[in-house]
């Protein structure tokens, strides 16, 4: 039975990409050797960082003065090195959720930090953003509640952050659609979403952004020495980092993040247009313009939940995995990254409707 990958991370990845990394597990592009096997100084793998980060730049349209880095540690690790290299007396944060707010536990560990809006079920907006402060952080997709920050609500924060450096935890979105990376300072996010296995971060950063604060940071803590040794500071995650190299390939073959912003929209009108006429089930965000294209999360509406573990059998025999909501949410939760295709979306939309049918 085909198996349908609605996991939220580590989550699927392209079939190509799996397959082209089983072979250079075995065979490392005709060397001889395994990807695991070889060094990272080696003259093999110097031309994987550079195409992976140069293929980056190209795919996002990273202004000049941009590097990206790929390094250890996972997302959370940048909850605390963005505050250690950037946040002299006071940052603020924008709380969408689960992932912002330990974003923001961290920073306080640095200096003032001020909240500016809080909310896990829409995307708030009428707030100020402090021109004093060092940065604004956003977290543009809530994988956890399903909201996201839209194109248009972005493009308020970048009319309204003013000089404010602005950064960004894009983990569970990046390359999902363009992004005007002019107006950020940082992005970061762990791979294991929509670029690779879990044990690579990429970090998107402007050069000229550091040297802001006076205190020591620690030598693996500060972006300065990963930029100076161009990820290879100390010895990178070498196979995460081939297969987002061979990702980006893919999504560069088969048009771009345009190309993929198109059909993870379509991905997502269908299975939202498919809760939102449903007899048994809704979307538990019901702002529009501020609903997930990554994870959609939906529940059981009121006088069906007992249904709950029946529907997940049901789904689960049907070849669809990882649909359990996240505990905070309950219900269910499909996540549809770029890999996923329209076709494992309609087989969810199928499997709802057949389900129906019988209640
Ligand atoms: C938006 C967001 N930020 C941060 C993280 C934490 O990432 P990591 O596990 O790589 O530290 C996650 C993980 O799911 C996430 O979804």
């Amino acid at each position: 039975m085909k198996k349908y990958n609605f996991n939220a991370g580590p989550s699927i990845l392209p079939d190509e990409v799996i397959k082209k990394t089983a072979e250079a597990v075995l065979d490392f592009e005709g060397q001889g050797l395994s990807v695991l096997e070889i060094s990272h100084r080696a003259k093999y793998f110097q031309p994987v960082v550079d195409e992976a980060e140069a293929l980056f730049k190209e795919l996002l349209g990273v202004p000049e003065g941009y590097r990206v880095l790929f390094l250890g540690g996972g997302a959370s690790l940048q909850f605390c090195m963005v505050p250690y290299n950037m946040l002299a007396t006071k940052a603020a944060y924008l709380n969408t959720g689960v992932w912002s707010k330990k974003a923001i536990k961290e920073a306080k560990g640095f200096g003032e930090v001020i909240e500016v809006a809080a909310s896990t079920n829409s995307i708030p907006n009428e707030y100020d953003i402090p021109q004093d402060a060092d940065y604004f952080h956003i977290t543009t997709n809530n994988t956890i509640f399903g909201t996201e920050i839209s194109d248009a609500k972005l493009a308020e924060i970048y009319a309204k952050k003013g000089e404010v450096p602005l950064i960004a935890d894009m983990s569970s979105d990046i390359l999902s659609r363009p992004v005007d990376v002019s107006q950020y300072d940082i992005i970061y996010g762990g791979a294991q979403k929509n670029l690779a296995p879990a044990g690579v971060t990429f970090v998107i950063i402007k050069e000229s952004c550091l040297g802001r604060v006076s205190r020591y940071i620690p030598t693996m803590l500060n972006y300065q020495t990963h930029i100076d040794g161009g990820s290879m500071f100390n010895t990178p995650p070498v196979l995460p980092i081939y297969t987002a190299l061979l990702t980006l390939r893919w999504l560069k073959a088969n048009g771009g993040v345009k190309w993929i912003e198109a059909r993870n929209k379509a991905k997502a009108e269908l299975l939202y247009d498919c809760l939102d006429h449903s007899k048994l089930f809704t979307p538990t965000i019901m702002a529009k313009e501020d609903r997930s294209r990554m994870n959609i999360c939906f529940v059981l509406k009121p006088g069906y939940e007992d249904l709950q573990d029946d529907f997940f059998k049901f789904a689960t025999e049907r070849g669809m995995v990882g649909i359990k909501g996240h505990r905070l949410v309950g219900g269910f939760r499909a996540s549809c990254y770029n890999a996923m295709d329209v076709e494992g979306v309609q087989a969810l939309v199928n499997c709802i409707k057949e389900y129906e049918k019988l209640h």
